[in-house]
């Protein structure tokens, strides 16, 4: 087994008061059952085509591998311009299962140096383009609605410099990929004749990592895709059933909801290995753009949600602990510990006359972080704080796949539990909308008015 899910410390038995009982769960198996019922039932179809995604993709992956084949061969820096679900899964697979400094050993091991625009910050397009040469790079523009302002401006600043230094072949360094049947994007794709790849209706921004939208980059970084397609499917099918002592990512959702109904409003999420901190960030946008809605499926005002909170183990023992140790009982802490590394350094001797530090030597890393993990899960669960690790054998392509799914399902379960729709952001729109409004977009007319009639702040 690749991964393990532990809940125990989100127990009454555990933790005494602030934890759940088990009556809880039991009380509820019958909304759990629902849960799961309304993934099986959909999974496929409409929005919940991402869960067919690790067993509908034999063609595609083939079309992928052999593009990333030949972008290996041709360009020497692979971009990524995208935000949000278009930037996050891409960015947090590079750094789950590529070297932690890869782009300063790319060139020695002839790798592709890899970058994620993710902002428009104009000094870190600036910064961007002082360390390529847009010759040898190719842009992977990713957009599902091929709207998203911060992605297309993205693209006319990069077409605009390959058309000046690549002259008439720059349409080779774009790969677009994007919704086959709407938006911009796809319009300009089949103009200029892009090598384009389909984002699938069904599959919403946080939950397309395993589509074109994750997998070309992760291909071309010489990632084992099909590895990870198959740890995702090794998840879905350890989740098939709708008893959650036998479905992890559906105990992980009913735990998580009952938490929430208890006032637990912030989720935590804690990797103890730096090259999973960035799956707390990709975590945090399925978690909070999926679950934080203002209305429940019944048009009730809810205005539901947890707050996911990124955090780094061991670094943030030293920063964020104290307050999840001492502070207020209103998260749930996720530890993701890792039980082999891929590396190990060993701590040298060398202090055999200073006690309080010579316990050290001639241990390893691993089993200091480890260890180090093990006394927070212990000092959380002393101080009755609700925790919960999940635990990697090792992270590998499949494990990384199975974690995906994991929290996929896990989120998908918790939003139908919440009775809200998991799979729109109505928030997210409302700024996309305001931004074209205030940007002068034809059709805006409306928004702009109404955003000129807002009451005028006072700057002191
Ligand atoms: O999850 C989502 O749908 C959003 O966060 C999108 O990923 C994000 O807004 C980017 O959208 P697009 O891919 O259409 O550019």
């Amino acid at each position: 087994m690749g991964l393990k899910f532990d809940f125990n410390n989100m127990m009454e038995a555990f933790i005494g008061d602030e934890g759940i009982k088990e009556s809880e769960i039991d009380a509820l198996a019958f909304k759990a059952q629902d849960a799961y019922s309304f993934v099986e039932k959909h999974r496929g179809t409409g929005w919940l085509q991402w869960a067919e995604l690790p067993y509908n993709q034999a063609d595609v992956v083939k079309d992928i591998l052999e593009t990333a084949a030949r972008v290996r061969a041709e360009f020497k820096n692979f971009v990524v311009l995208g935000i949000g679900g278009s930037a996050l899964g891409p960015m947090a697979v590079f750094n789950a299962l590529c070297h932690l400094r890869h782009n300063e050993i790319a060139s020695e091991k002839g790798l592709m140096k890899f970058y994620v625009e993710d902002n428009v910050d104009p000094e870190r397009m600036a910064s961007l383009l002082d360390v390529i040469d847009v010759k040898d790079t190719v842009f992977n523009v990713i957009t599902k609605s091929g709207a998203t302002s911060e992605t297309m401006s993205q693209y006319l600043i990069i077409v605009d410099i390959l058309k000046k230094k690549c002259g008439k072949n720059w349409a080779k360094h774009i790969i677009a990929t994007t919704s086959e049947s709407k938006g911009n994007l796809i319009k300009l794709a089949k103009e200029e004749g892009f090598k384009t790849f389909y984002i699938p209706d069904g599959v919403g921004g946080r939950f397309s990592e395993l589509c074109p939208v994750g997998l070309l980059p992760a291909a071309a970084l010489g990632i084992d895709i099909i590895g990870l397609l198959r740890g995702a499917s090794v998840m879905d099918k350890r989740c098939n059933g709708s008893d959650p002592y036998r479905n992890p990512a559906l105990m992980a959702a009913l735990t998580q909801y009952i938490a929430i109904n208890k006032g637990k409003n912030i989720s935590v999420m804690m990797p103890y290995a730096d090259s999973l901190k960035l799956i707390a960030d990709w975590y945090c946008q399925l978690w909070g753009e999926s679950l934080g809605k203002a209305k429940d499926l019944d048009g009730n005002v809810v205005h539901t949600g947890q707050t996911p909170v990124k955090s780094l183990g061991v670094t943030d023992q030293h920063s964020q602990v104290q307050l999840y140790t001492e502070g207020p009982y209103d998260k749930v802490i996720t530890l993701i510990g890792v039980e082999r590394f891929r590396r190990d350094v060993e701590i040298a001797k060398g202090a055999e006359e200073f006690k309080d530090v010579n316990f050290l030597c001639g241990h390893t890393m691993s089993e200091l972080i480890n260890t180090e993990r093990v006394a927070t899960e212990y000092a959380l669960t002393r101080s009755k704080h609700m925790n919960r690790t999940i635990l990697l054998d090792e992270i590998n392509a499949e494990t990384l796949g199975e974690l995906l799914m994991f929290f996929q399902l896990e989120t998908a379960y918790c939003g139908k539990l919440l009775n809200i729709d998991t799979f729109n952001q109505p928030g997210v729109e409302e700024g996309k909308n305001a931004t074209y409004a205030l940007f002068g977009r034809e059709g805006y007319e409306a928004k702009r008015a109404e955003l000129e009639a807002a009451p005028k702040k006072q700057n002191k």
